[in-house]
């Protein structure tokens, strides 16, 4: 990739359909609810501090994204926290370095709300997902997330 060909920038309410695809050909399932959730709040809510970014090439071909959360309490923002909630790099950009252009952007940009930390959650099967996260400096959290079958 010549990174100077793609553009990173906040996601849009018309990104929508582009997030929809991007995912469902990442994860060969369709997630449009799930979407339509997340999407309501990053456009709606007057709590939630624009986080979200997209990676665009110079078309405006939307073609990987970021989404994470960062909650403004009564004072500002209350905890310096956030999470990444999700990312996603069209198969067929993969590999060119657009998912650390990605996740750099996304540090910088939260870094500059104050954030220190940001929490993600990732299969333990999902070699290849923990592999790109410990190469973008992600570590294990002294955090477990416990379950429980019903
Ligand atoms: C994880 C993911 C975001 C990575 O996106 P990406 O754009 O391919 O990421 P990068 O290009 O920055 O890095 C990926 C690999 O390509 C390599 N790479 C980066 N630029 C490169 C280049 N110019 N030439 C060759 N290889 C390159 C990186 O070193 C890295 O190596 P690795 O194979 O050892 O991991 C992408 O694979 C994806 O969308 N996966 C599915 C994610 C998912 O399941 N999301 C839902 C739950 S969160």
């Amino acid at each position: 990739m010549n990174e100077s060909t793609i553009k990173i920038r906040l996601m849009k309410a018309e990104d929508f359909d582009a997030i929809v695809k991007i995912d469902e050909k990442v994860l060969k399932t369709s997630r449009p609810e799930y979407y339509k959730t997340k999407f309501e709040r990053l456009v709606q809510s007057k709590d939630c501090v624009p986080t979200s970014l997209v990676a665009e090439e110079k078309d405006g071909t939307v073609v990987g994204f970021v989404m994470g959360e960062v909650y403004i309490g009564e004072y500002g923002i209350s905890d310096d926290k956030a999470t990444l909630d999700t990312i996603g790099v069209d198969p067929e950009h993969q590999k060119k370095g657009i998912g650390q252009l990605l996740i750099t952007e996304f540090m910088t940009h939260l870094k500059k709300l104050g954030i220190r930390k940001v929490n993600t959650l990732v299969d333990w099967n999902d070699i290849s997902l923990i592999h790109f996260f410990s190469l973008n400096q992600f570590g294990l959290s002294k955090t477990i997330n416990l379950a429980r079958n019903i």
